[in-house]
């Protein structure tokens, strides 16, 4: 492992080719920001210290990496003068750099990975180079700075698009923009990059040109997997990030042992952990940090978001969010998981079931047709069809409690905020307003009643009350206009 190792990421650029009010760096791919993707593998070279340089948009990028790593350095560009300066600008944030190893990369390339950047940071130690170049060797070069190197091979230096010859235009060998520099040689030589060049910027592959000049050692490393050290600079560009990004995703977690019936319609999030012999069918997402245990099938078209899905579970068709699933539950089609939904070993949420901040126990069964929110349901209880827990009163949200084995009716509404004990029933269509005692039935057929002016008398300052207040004062006027004697 190389040692002393800083690492300067650079993020202050505009990029305009996005065409969006969020910086290019914080868009993302399989679930993490690009600069978040670059900030994972760069823990790879365990770091002494990070530096990140921001510039456009820079209250919103540093707080984006500082969430992602409390110990960065952030150091503000306030004009993007280049990537020499931008540089230069990290290095003075850095009064205590002096020895060691300098890797600079840029926030942009979602699919870099740690352990290539860890191999060229201990080649580039071990070769006592002064700089070393990470290349690619691209079909299409057009934009990037060419590599140019000697009779003997070593590299002379980087040419900038527009400041190259028609010759070195023809080079296919590019510098991807991750280097890596002798610290001290990185302090000395910075302030003699000038901006003599097309663009009038501070490039900070001169300092290849700078080396040779000193008689110094200068590398270059031509990584054999390109994607690595892609860059996306339009939509089009992080699309197609994307989606190699998730074709690598889901085809490690094949040789994992997972099935994946269709890998182009799967899209797995680069936190996602499966288990051996999970079973993904068609149309999936698995996103955020979620969690699949063995044997567990899930699919076709779910889209789950930081789920955590128990083994041998089944879920067919459905949207969940933090929602945790137990061993042998099953789950849709068409279910609605909202958060804080935590179904127990071999419980059932069937089909066109809302849930939200619902503990529902080992083996209770909530199966068709319902709304079941700010609720607990026992062991082993049978919620009926139609079933609405109505959590919300107008103004604030109350709980249900259901105990075990309770077999509630179809077409019931709990009135929240209410009890119903253990091996209780209820009838069909039962309002429930008040607490069921343990093994009680409760029926609450009845004629019903209207208590006149209710929104207005219970909640007073509502919009409900105002629109009650509103429709009464319509029906007066309009019952006047209908007075022959006074029309
Ligand atoms: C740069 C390299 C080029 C390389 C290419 C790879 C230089 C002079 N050129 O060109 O050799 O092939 O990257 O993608 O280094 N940035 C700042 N501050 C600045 C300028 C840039 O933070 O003042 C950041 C950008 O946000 C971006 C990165 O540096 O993340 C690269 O900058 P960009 O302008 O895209 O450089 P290129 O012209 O693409
Ligand atoms: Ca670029």
């Amino acid at each position: 492992m190389p040692s002393n190792v800083t690492v300067i990421v650079l993020a202050a650029g505009g990029g305009t080719r996005m065409r969006s009010k969020t910086m290019k760096v914080l868009h993302q791919v399989g679930g993490r920001s690009m600069i978040g993707h670059v900030l994972k593998a760069v823990g790879a070279v365990e770091p002494e210290r990070v530096v990140a340089v921001v510039g456009h948009q820079r209250e919103r990028v540093g707080a984006h990496i500082q969430e992602l790593l409390p110990d960065v350095v952030l150091a503000v560009q306030e004009e993007q003068q280049g990537t020499g300066h931008a540089v230069r600008v990290a290095v003075e944030a850095l009064p205590d750099l002096g020895s060691g190893t300098v890797i600079v990369a840029t926030g942009d390339t979602p699919l870099l990975e740690g352990e290539s950047l860890r191999a060229f940071a201990a080649e580039h130690e071990a070769a006592e180079r002064a700089v070393s170049v990470l290349t690619a060797v691209v079909a299409d070069p057009f934009g990037y700075g060419r590599v140019v190197r000697d009779g003997d091979g070593d590299v002379e230096a980087i040419v900038e698009e527009k400041d190259a010859s028609a010759d070195q235009r023809e080079i296919a060998e590019i510098n991807s923009g991750i280097l890596a520099f002798d610290a001290s040689f990185l302090v000395e030589a910075l302030p003699r990059i000038g901006n003599d060049n097309a663009k009038g910027e501070y490039y900070l592959t001169d300092m290849v040109q700078l080396a040779r000049d000193a008689g110094l050692t200068v590398g270059a490393h031509a990584i054999d997997d390109p994607w690595q050290t892609e860059g996306a600079n339009d939509r089009e560009e992080l699309a197609l990030l994307g989606r190699e990004l998730n074709r690598r995703i889901v085809s490690r977690w094949m040789r994992a042992g997972v099935t994946v019936m269709d890998p182009a319609t799967t899209w797995i999030d680069a936190d996602v952990v499966l288990a051996q012999d999970v079973t993904i069918l068609p149309g999936t997402q698995l996103l955020g940090a979620t969690v699949v245990a063995e044997d567990a099938v899930i699919g076709p078209d779910c889209t789950l978001k930081d789920c955590e899905i128990g083994a041998g579970a089944r879920v067919v068709r459905t949207h969940g969010e933090l929602a945790v699933i137990g061993d042998e539950a099953t789950v849709g089609p068409f279910s609605y998981l909202r958060p804080g939904t935590r179904l127990g070993k071999g419980g059932k949420i069937g089909g066109f079931v809302e849930t939200k901040n619902a503990d529902i126990g080992e083996g209770a069964k909530v199966p068709h047709l319902s709304y079941v929110g700010d609720a607990e349901i026992g062991e082993g209880t049978n919620i009926g069809a139609g079933t609405i827990f109505a959590n919300y009163d107008g103004v604030a949200k109350h709980r249900t409690t259901i105990g075990k084995h309770a077999r509630t009716a179809s077409n019931n509404t709990f009135v929240a905020p209410v009890e119903v004990g253990d091996g209780a029933a209820t009838g069909a269509g039962t309002v429930v307003r008040r607490d069921v005692p343990p093994g009680a039935l409760a029926v609450s057929a009845g004629p019903q009643r209207n208590l006149p002016g209710w929104a207005q008398s219970r909640r007073p300052g509502t919009a409900q009350a105002a629109a009650a207040e509103a429709a009464s004062r319509e029906a007066e006027v309009t019952s006047h206009e209908d007075d022959p004697e006074l029309g």
